[in-house]
């Protein structure tokens, strides 16, 4: 029987629908964004301050890379104290609103709300580098009291600012977390103390030096304050500690940062999280080392050490650099380097991301067209998990299987009923942590508490 042209027209209209359903099905299973957040956790990306402050410039396929593939974003640079605070404010001691240029934080919530992204992380409120050169003139000349009360006035005030946007009823993005000190340990020193006495000489690690903050002879009291400063300004923020070379558990600098952040919780002082900037180096040109299943059993024991103290561990600029045929940007990679690449990828992600104290992992930027690498590091590159052109790299794929073999959301809260946390013994942290803290031999429930509240914004 001939059907109706209108009973034909309806038939295609059905398939059409049809097909637009599995597409966008199809979308939902495979976005990094889509797939995370059925397992209740972040995967996220620096924006290239190019973009942010000039949006007309952004490339199509960086635009609807960022807007399909991550549910969190960092600012690469403008949210770092020289972006915020360029001008010297009239009383530097008791920094106000009106002193920063909250126009760079205008312009990245404008384009997270644009892409649908509700989760913003802050980076970051103190930093020896990337300070405004009015500061790096004028510190030097100041007592102690003096660089906390900048310091701390500059965090209330900017976080006072951010929780304006948070508080706003129709903001449906949220700026959840803030490094509240970059990068304090340092490993140069011991460097230069090795190189003055040898080889043989023992590796040291401490606060660093040769910082705008050098006036500040107590830094465990320093960092203190500012914590204390920027819960003050907003009680719902969460606050973390962020550095390199922290990763693997056993190693000085990681070891020295158990130590402070320890000290910090057993002083009450308030603190979510370690951030773990995971900037790694993958296999060479002949395709060996990079990440080893060693390397991730020491990863995983970082996150069970800072679990034990009540921290999250997030994964906060995370990318794996290949070493490349030339020192020019351009340089290329086998392909057997960016297959390797992709495996080591599953395996940190996997590794992370399935930490119940790891809530998110964010990369430092997602195209090799926009990395630091090669500018930081130069003879490496490729970093990242789409190519220049946008195309997914194995690295790519890396990340979604990691993904998909972790717990759904429902799962975890079935399993957290009957799992206990691993233990991890005291000793291993030194004198800094008081005993109490560990006692109990189980670690404690991950201090995630905000971080549940803001699923909503996923
Ligand atoms: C880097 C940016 O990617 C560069 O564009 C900038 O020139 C220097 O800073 N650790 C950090 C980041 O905490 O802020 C750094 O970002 C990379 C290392």
């Amino acid at each position: 029987m001939m059907r109706s042209r209108a009973s034909r027209q309806l038939s295609i209209w059905i398939w059409c629908c049809a097909c637009l359903l599995a597409m966008g099905n199809a979308e939902a299973q495979t976005t990094l964004r889509a797939l995370a957040k059925t397992k209740g956790k972040l995967v996220g990306t620096s924006l290239s301050s190019n973009y942010i402050d000039n949006p007309a410039s952004m490339p199509s396929g960086y635009q609807s890379t960022l807007a399909n593939e991550f549910n969190v974003y960092v600012a690469e640079n403008s949210f770092k104290m020289s972006e915020l605070l360029p001008n010297a404010p009239a009383n530097p001691f008791d920094i106000q609103i009106s002193d920063l240029s909250t126009a760079k934080i205008d312009i990245m919530v404008a384009r997270a709300r644009e892409n649908g992204v509700g989760m913003i992380r802050g980076h970051a409120l103190i930093w020896h580098t990337q300070a405004p050169s009015w500061l790096t003139t004028s510190a030097p000349g100041w007592t102690a009291d003096q660089i906390t009360a900048f310091a701390t006035s500059y965090i209330k005030a900017v976080v006072t600012y951010c929780k304006t946007i948070n508080d706003a009823v129709d903001a449906p993005v949220r700026i959840y977390e803030w490094d509240v000190i970059n990068e304090t340990i340092d490993k140069s020193k011991a460097r230069a103390k090795k190189r003055a006495r040898g080889s043989a000489a023992k590796s040291s690690i401490g606060y660093r030096t040769g910082t705008w903050y050098d006036g500040v002879a107590d830094r465990q009291a320093f960092i203190d304050a500012i914590f204390r400063a920027a819960r003050n300004a907003d009680p719902n923020l969460r606050l973390v500690y962020n550095d390199y070379g922290i990763e693997f558990y056993g190693s000085p600098k990681c070891n020295f940062m158990l130590n402070m952040v320890g000290g910090m919780v057993s002083r009450g002082v308030p603190i979510d999280g370690v951030g773990l900037q995971c900037h790694f180096i993958g296999p060479d040109p002949s395709g060996a080392g990079g990440f080893s299943s060693s390397d991730a059993r020491k990863f995983e024991q970082t996150f069970a050490a800072l679990r034990a103290l009540g921290l999250d561990g997030i994964v906060t600029e995370f990318d794996l650099r290949l070493q490349t045929d030339s020192t020019t940007i351009e340089g290329n990679v086998t392909s057997q380097q960016l297959a390797l690449q992709g495996d080591q990828y599953r395996l940190i992600v996997a590794t992370a991301l399935s930490q119940p104290n790891c809530p998110a992992l964010v990369l430092w930027g997602f195209t090799d067209a926009h990395s630091w690498i090669p500018w930081a590091c130069p003879g490496y590159g490729h970093a990242l998990p789409f190519d220049r052109s946008y195309a997914k790299k194995p690295a790519y794929e890396g990340i979604t299987t990691a993904i998909k073999a972790l717990p759904t959301v429902e799962e975890n809260k079935a399993s957290s009923l009957t799992t206990t946390l691993p233990t991890v013994s005291a000793m291993t942290f030194g004198q800094a942590l008081s005993n109490s803290t560990l006692s109990g031999g189980e670690g404690s429930v991950p201090g995630s508490f905000a971080f549940e509240t803001l699923k909503e914004f996923l």
